[in-house]
């Protein structure tokens, strides 16, 4: 029997499953995610809709469980293809957790699957915009986010919770490795022949955004989409629009790169009335 090329998946989430339907066709896709529920709920879509596809339960923040959907993965053929929008958010999840999950797990899912891509093959991890509004870390924070093995990462000395203010200075930090690693492993995908690249969205419109923008912080987010110049939130097709160029033959040349999607926020964040020392300015957020 002739077997597809294979498209991992890992989140079942709405970002993760535009980008499967937008990339995902004739191939043969394996989602992974740590909640069995949402992936079967995504699958029944998509294989309502033609797709070919398995469900598998299984642990960002785990290597043994990373390694173990690669394996179930690869006996429907070749991993050509990764897409990573499991993640958890600052408001879901403790420091520990989103250090666990967005930061390491990312890294060794990145390193992991770079070592058994197919020649040809390409990745898209997804990050946030909130990477892009924390101050530069040092030079050498940057390159021990980058570099340092994945198993030595969380034990840096500015990723001890006493370093850390909150969540969402951790999902922030999160975020920015998940950029510094996508460099760094960026380039030993290329000596398999393979691209990695990373897309950090603003505020997407997925049901968990819907609850944040219903609950305390309704304000926060109005005011936000009010002094963003694009609006409005954003939808994970257009997240998808991007991942269908950096997963395309036209993207070839593009790899290594972090591509912002966020309606222009974080413009509007450093230069223009959401910068955080104007009245106008916000002072907190997610995303
Ligand atoms: N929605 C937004 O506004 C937004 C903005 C910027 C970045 N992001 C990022 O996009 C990615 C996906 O977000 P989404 O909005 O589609 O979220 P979502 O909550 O709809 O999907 C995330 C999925 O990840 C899964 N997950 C969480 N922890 C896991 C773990 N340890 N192992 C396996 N699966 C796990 C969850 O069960 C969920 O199904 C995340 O990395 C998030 O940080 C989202």
């Amino acid at each position: 029997m002739m077997k597809n090329d294979v498209m991992l998946v890992v989140g079942a989430g709405q970002i993760s499953m535009a980008i499967a339907r937008r990339m995902g066709y004739g191939k043969k896709i394996i989602l992974g995610d740590r909640s069995l529920d949402n992936a079967k709920a995504i699958a029944k879509t998509l294989t309502e809709a033609g797709f070919d596809i398995e469900t598998f339960e299984m642990d960002l923040s785990s290597r043994q469980s990373i390694k173990e959907m690669i394996t179930y993965a690869q006996t429907f053929g070749d991993i050509k293809y990764l897409v990573n929008g499991a993640g958890v958010s600052p408001s879901q999840a403790s420091i520990e957790t989103v250090l666990k999950v967005d930061l390491y797990g990312t890294a060794v899912l990145l390193e992991e699957v770079g070592k058994v891509i197919t020649k040809g093959g390409v990745g898209v991890t997804i990050s946030s915009q909130s990477g892009h509004r924390m101050p530069a870390l040092t030079t050498e924070q940057d390159r021990a986010l980058a570099m340092t093995s994945s198993e030595e990462l969380l034990k840096l000395d500015f990723l001890q919770e006493d370093k850390i203010k909150n969540t969402l200075h951790a999902y922030q930090l999160a975020k920015r490795a998940n950029e510094k690693r996508t460099m760094y492993e960026a380039v030993r995908w290329g000596e398999h022949g393979a691209r990695l690249n990373a897309i950090a969205p603003g505020i997407i419109v997925t049901p968990l955004a819907i609850d944040e923008f219903n609950g305390i912080r309704r304000n926060f987010y109005k005011n936000m989409f009010a002094k963003s110049p694009a609006g409005r939130p954003g939808t994970a097709d257009e997240v998808a629009d991007v991942a269908e160029l950096l997963m395309s033959e036209r993207a070839q040349f593009i790899t290594g790169s972090t591509f912002l999607i966020d309606g222009g926020a974080t413009a509007s964040y450093f230069y223009g009335p959401l910068n955080p020392n104007t009245e106008t300015g916000m002072a907190e957020g997610r995303g």
